[in-house]
């Protein structure tokens, strides 16, 4: 079966180009070009062909599991094995990215966090291993917190990070409903 691939136009007119089941929802472009009009510094744990519309505004450190995916990211892209995780085991996971050497990837002056991998079929709690290493005063997204395991580590990452979490809703586009968070420091325009 052929690729479905779709074209969104952003609010500022860009383009945005891929299979838009597996893509972060074009409102989270949105948001992240509004609150950082001058760009910014990313860190995205799951690359893909979003990947590439991010990098036209930000600065793009990605984290992958996957090497064939980690290969066609033309940015900035960290293959990095999937290893047992003592929070993935402890949710029932597979495992998640090997911890040392995620904090050896971790970008200086870090903005933005974008939690959208690995897949949820691996599963997302591992992050919890190096939030420590992760600045509170950054943004943090996670996607797809409609489903029970992200929104759980949404509820878990709040209550971490301190500052001001918030659920939007979005759309496949099948018109089926899907969600993200955005976590906010104190202190910062919260929308
Ligand atoms: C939800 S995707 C990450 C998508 C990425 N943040 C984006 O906006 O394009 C999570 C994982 O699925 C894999 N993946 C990415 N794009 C895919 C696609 N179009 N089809 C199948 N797997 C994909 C990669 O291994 C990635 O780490």
């Amino acid at each position: 079966m052929g690729q479905r691939l779709s074209q969104i136009v952003l609010f500022n007119g860009d383009i945005m180009a891929g299979d838009s089941q597996w893509m972060l929802p074009s409102e989270i472009y949105d948001y992240l070009c509004q609150k950082f009009p001058n760009g910014g510094t990313i860190l995205e744990f799951g690359s893909g062909d979003g990947t590439a519309i991010l990098s036209q505004s930000f600065e793009i450190c990605s984290v992958e599991h996957d090497e064939e995916w980690a290969k066609k990211v033309v940015t900035p892209c960290h293959f990095i094995p999937i290893i047992p995780n003592e929070f993935s085991t402890t949710h029932q996971q597979i495992g998640w990215y090997d911890v040392e050497q995620v904090k050896g990837v971790i970008p200086e002056d870090l903005d933005i966090v974008i939690i959208d991998g690995p897949t949820g079929t691996i599963g997302r709690h591992g992050i919890l291993s190096i939030v420590d290493f992760l600045p509170k005063s950054a943004i943090f997204i996670i996607d797809d917190v409609h489903r029970d395991e992200e929104l759980d580590l949404y509820e878990k990452l709040l209550q971490w990070h301190g500052g001001k979490g918030l659920i939007h809703t979005a759309q496949y586009e099948s018109g089926e409903i899907r969600q993200w968070a955005s976590l906010s420091p104190r202190g910062v325009e919260q929308t």
